[in-house]
């Protein structure tokens, strides 16, 4: 059996509605699951609970209830320590612009406490900046402000790389490159990879499985490959026929 390395088990979250007491529930009984080298599409409308999971997993947001396990722990100390085998893009990366890209990561890799300083080259060189390690990132276009978050998110060998919508802005060309990094990091490096997006057709060319989110449930898992045997048809047009069905 394939290992698993994030798994959600009956998480819910609730938040409270503005200028109100009343609760909502972002997420509602909230099962998923990543397998060691999948790269997971994780899909599903505006507002359906993606970001809300992905800040969850990362710890950077608390769960109302359920449970989490990363790399089969689910203990509150062991989480926090799991967590550093996880690196994760959250909306836009937090870069100072003011500096080089190498001294963005220098700076987190000194917060990090990682002794081997080559370790950033390494990154630069995996996600194509090596060119521009002494550029000041106010001179970065978006496409290469994206690639050292991805960078950033990858110090310290990361196992696990989260994604929440890193295609958001890319023209097609970047999108290209983004795609190719990570396929080299999943095929040669092993990472395993959960990436948010809306771009079905994009996501089509990437993913090895996808999760169909819709309204704060999961209403589907299902791998690529089982995907192709059950219908000729696109992704998108399988995933609107999943979300009808879960409208139920
Ligand atoms: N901090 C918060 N306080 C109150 N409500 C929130 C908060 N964060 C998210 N929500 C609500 O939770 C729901 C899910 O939001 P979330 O950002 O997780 O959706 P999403 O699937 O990432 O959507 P998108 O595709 O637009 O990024 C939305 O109704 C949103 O308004
Ligand atoms: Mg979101």
């Amino acid at each position: 059996m394939c290992e698993l390395v994030f798994a959600a088990r009956n998480i819910t979250k609730q938040y409270r509605k503005a200028r109100s007491r009343e609760k909502f529930n972002t997420l509602m009984n909230f099962q998923m699951e990543v397998h060691r080298g999948d790269i997971y599409g994780f899909v599903g409308e505006n507002g359906a609970g993606k970001t809300t999971l992905i800040r969850i997993l990362a710890g950077r947001s608390e769960q109302t209830s359920g449970e989490l396990e990363l790399f089969g722990k689910s203990s509150e100390e062991e989480l926090y320590k799991q967590r550093g085998r996880i690196g994760a893009l959250i909306e836009s990366p937090a870069l100072n612009p003011g500096m080089t890209a190498k001294d963005n990561l220098e700076v987190l890799r000194l917060q990090q406490g990682i002794k081997d300083r080559k370790c950033i080259f390494d990154v630069l060189e995996t996600v194509g900046l090596e060119e521009a390690a002494y550029k000041k990132v106010k001179d970065f276009s978006f496409g290469m402000k994206q690639r050292l978050g991805i960078a950033m998110s990858l110090l310290g060998n990361k196992e696990f790389l989260v994604l929440d919508e890193p295609m958001n802005g890319l023209d097609p060309e970047g999108i290209a490159e983004l795609r190719e990094i990570l396929q080299k990091l999943n095929q040669e490096q092993g990472v395993t990879i959960l990436i948010s997006s809306h771009l079905l057709g994009e996501l089509n060319q990437l993913a090895t499985c996808y999760g169909f989110v819709h309204a704060g449930k999961m209403v589907e898992q299902i791998s690529a490959e089982e995907l192709k045997e059950k219908s000729t048809s696109s992704l998108e047009t399988y995933y609107m026929s999943v979300i009808k069905g879960g409208r139920r």
